[in-house]
């Protein structure tokens, strides 16, 4: 018998048809439904953008005010759910209380799980209304500050940030140019075809299993740091460097030793990532206008060109790279940089879960076999 041919992390497999959206790697291009993803980003709110993914067309007016009225209502978390945040080791990572706080919202959905779009789209709406509840919820605990109320008369923006800051001077919901970078960010993590956190969503709908496991799944893939833990990395890198004149030497130490430097390289996009240029422009601004911290864009821009220039297929940033210091600057703790992403990502994820539902097939590669061979217990 010939060797299967195995492909390794199953680059370049096409494991099914998605028309949610397009990763174009030849143009460098995103689509979502069709729109390029920094039209969207330039023009519309990250609700919208969760409309468009969710249902296929971006909505008029009245079907906005519809889903605002319905996803700002559903903000407010129970008793329960802050109790079991509460709970929670302050110093495990928040991804794991983001985790266990789903696995415990979905324990008491009031209606036993059916696998109809319009369950899933109910239990869609209500993490994007909550997660950030949670999410602030445990970045103050950690604080040592009490439980804010979000606020039904917010944007999605503006909630979160009025949550996690409040509204003094100084709180970024007051900086125009972070509520603005934030927005941007939340449109350009929405989605991106079948990463490992939605491939994992995916996997796990295909065994009929129910959308909140599905989404416990993918948060655990999510956290890695070579997907969503990167933005994380990114951060701590930086500040390991330290000063904008260490980071060539940094990066070439890094490359020599064969170490991966987080933020760099894509899976798929291998002439760049569609989603930098307005992410990148997002955090120059965001930059421009909070004194001091000119040195990380500065390092920023030395990291990126000492990337490009000393490996062999030109490396360059993904989103993670701007991101990450932009979620520094406006005042967010690290660790919580990829439950920000996943605030964003529910959205993709679930829309990824209704179309596997919608023409499910079991997914289950085969594996060539490369142990012992045949032997038997001898006593
Ligand atoms: N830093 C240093 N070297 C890198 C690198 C990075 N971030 N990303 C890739 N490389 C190297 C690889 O080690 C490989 O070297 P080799 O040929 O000597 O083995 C070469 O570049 C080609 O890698 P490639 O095939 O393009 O990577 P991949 O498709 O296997 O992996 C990632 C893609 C995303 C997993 C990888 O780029 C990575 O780990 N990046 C850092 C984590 C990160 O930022 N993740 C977020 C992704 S959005």
């Amino acid at each position: 018998m010939t060797a299967p041919e195995i492909k390794k992390g199953l680059a370049g497999v096409y494991a099914d048809y998605t028309a949610i959206s397009k990763v174009n790697p030849e143009t460098n291009s995103l689509l979502y439904r069709g729109y390029p993803v920094h039209e969207l980003a330039e023009n519309c709110t990250f609700e919208e953008v969760a409309y468009l993914l969710w249902n296929g067309e971006l909505p008029n007016d009245e079907q906005l005010a519809q889903f605002k009225k319905e996803c700002h209502s559903g903000r407010e978390l129970d008793q329960a759910t802050i109790d079991v945040v509460e709970s929670m080791p302050k110093d495990c990572h928040p991804m794991d209380v983001l985790r266990g706080a789903i696995s415990f919202l979905g324990t008491y959905d009031e209606e036993h799980f059916t696998p109809s779009t319009e369950h899933i789209q109910k239990i869609a709406r209500r993490l994007l209304s909550k997660i950030p509840t949670i999410v602030a919820l445990d970045i103050r605990r950690r604080r040592g500050e009490g439980y804010v109320a979000p606020r039904t008369d917010l944007g999605f923006t503006e909630n979160f940030l009025w949550m996690v800051f409040g509204d003094g001077p100084d709180s970024p919901l007051n900086k125009p140019g972070d509520v603005e970078c934030f927005e941007k960010s939340m449109i350009l993590y929405a989605e991106h075809s079948f990463n490992a956190s939605t491939f994992t969503a995916r996997v796990i709908t295909s065994t009929l299993s129910d959308a909140w496991s599905a989404i416990v799944g993918a948060i655990g893939a999510l956290k890695g740091p070579l997907h969503g833990g990167a933005n994380e990395a990114v951060m701590h890198n930086m500040i390991e460097v330290g000063d904008p004149s260490r980071a060539a030497q940094w990066c070439k130490d890094k490359l020599a030793n064969k170490e991966l430097v987080m933020g760099f390289g894509h899976r798929v996009y291998k002439k760049g990532d569609s989603r930098v240029p307005t992410m990148e422009a997002a955090f120059r601004k965001l930059a421009s206008e909070h004194e001091g911290t000119e040195k990380w864009v500065e390092m920023y821009d030395i990291m990126a060109e000492t990337m490009y220039e000393n490996t062999s297929i030109n490396i360059r940033p993904n989103l993670d790279f701007p991101s990450g210091p932009s979620y520094y600057i406006m005042g967010f703790d690290i660790p919580f940089f990829t439950p920000l992403f996943v605030m964003s990502r529910i959205t993709g994820w679930t829309a990824h879960i209704i179309e596997q539902f919608e023409n499910n097939s079991l997914i289950r590669p085969l594996s060539a076999y490369n142990g012992p061979d045949e032997r038997h217990v001898e006593k």
